[in-house]
């Protein structure tokens, strides 16, 4: 037995940061932004936590799904971008909601942690453990942004996506989840605790440039475009064949929403109508984990995602990894 999604939330902040704004500080402009990326604007949190931003996208999902708190069994949050390391932002959002039953964790799959905390809900649900159980993704990456690298900053953005999925004879699922720690460099980003002089396991004293360098996002942006626009559609091939499933039997295609070009070109490798890859990226950006639930929020709200309709969810990022999940709505 699988688990059905029964209810989805979201929750982005409310400063809205546009293209324009960047350029007034750095060199760059609307038009190069949108054209290469697709992105018209970006949320950034302003004294929000990124927990914060996770229990309100929890709340919405919860009443969307007409449950309690206290009937969830588990809760998992997929975050690279947390205040915390103790507690983990699950047990934050477990205390917000009064989740008294839950086990709680976190993991981090970069931008495919979505998927990788919806796959381990399944799995938990399948061994019989979860009846009831929430997946969210949340990140305050503005906060780990470097503000003065335009071929990154103009990127990210914040938010959180919440679902709450429940065991159901009638639920189907599958998945792909690939990774190669071999490519790891293409992005990366360092806790400023580890580079502090004198830390345990601190090699060499950091340089105060180096340490900035180092504990902020850096991104080989184009080897990360070239891996995306390649993995992506093959996993989602992979997905199929392994279904036995045509890809016109697929009404939705949620890719992780880092740029347009990369899913515009993930469609044409394909050869699906891209309107079947709905996007949201013009107005929040890039989110990490959460761009794929906040998406999946948006178009449950708006009627377009009806049940029964097969979805893929796509993801892809640091690590690198990258998969792609089976979704019957
Ligand atoms: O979720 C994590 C996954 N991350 C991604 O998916 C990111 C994947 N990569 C990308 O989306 C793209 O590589 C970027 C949007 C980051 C960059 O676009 P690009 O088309 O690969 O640009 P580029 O790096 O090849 O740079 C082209 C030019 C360079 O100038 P020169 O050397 O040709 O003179 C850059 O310095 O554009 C310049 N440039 C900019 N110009 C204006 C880079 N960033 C900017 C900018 N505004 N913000």
């Amino acid at each position: 037995m699988f688990g059905k999604i029964i209810g989805t939330g979201s929750c982005v902040p409310e400063h809205r940061v546009s293209n324009q704004e960047l350029s007034g500080f750095l060199e760059t402009n609307d038009a190069w932004i949108r054209e290469r990326t697709g992105i018209g604007s970006r949320r950034v949190v302003d004294g929000e936590r990124p927990e914060d931003l996770a229990l309100a996208a929890a709340k919405n999902a919860l009443s969307a799904a007409r449950i309690s708190a206290e009937e969830l069994d588990m809760i998992v949050v997929s975050t690279l971008s947390s205040n915390h390391m103790l507690p983990s932002v699950s047990c934050l959002v477990q205390r917000g909601l009064g989740a008294k039953r839950a086990m709680c964790f976190d993991l981090n799959a970069a931008c495919t942690g979505f998927l990788a905390a919806y796959n381990t809900m399944q799995a938990y649900i399948n061994l019989g453990i979860v009846k009831t159980g929430l997946v969210v993704g949340a990140e305050g990456l503005s906060r780990i942004t470097d503000w003065s690298d335009r071929s990154s900053c103009i990127l990210f953005g914040d938010g959180a996506g919440a679902a709450v999925l429940r065991s159901d004879p009638e639920a189907e699922f599958a998945t792909v989840m690939h990774a190669d720690g071999e490519k790891g460099d293409a992005l990366t980003c360092e806790f400023a605790y580890a580079l502090e002089e004198g830390y345990p396991g601190t090699v060499l004293p950091v340089a105060p440039e180096e340490k900035k360098r180092r504990t902020l996002i850096r991104m080989n942006g184009q080897e990360v475009f070239r891996f995306a626009i390649r993995q992506v559609p093959a996993c989602i091939q992979e997905l199929l064949a392994q279904e036995n499933r045509e890809l016109d039997s697929v009404d939705w295609f949620l890719l992780h929403q880092a740029n347009a070009r990369i899913i515009e070109g993930a469609a044409k490798r394909l050869g699906a109508p891209i309107e079947k890859f709905p996007m949201n990226l013009a107005e929040y950006g890039n989110t990490s984990s959460a761009s794929i639930p906040i998406l999946l929020d948006e178009l449950v709200r708006d009627g377009k995602i009806r049940r029964g309709q097969r979805l893929i969810l796509a993801g892809f990022g640091g690590g690198l990894t990258w998969g792609a999940t089976k979704v019957t709505f």
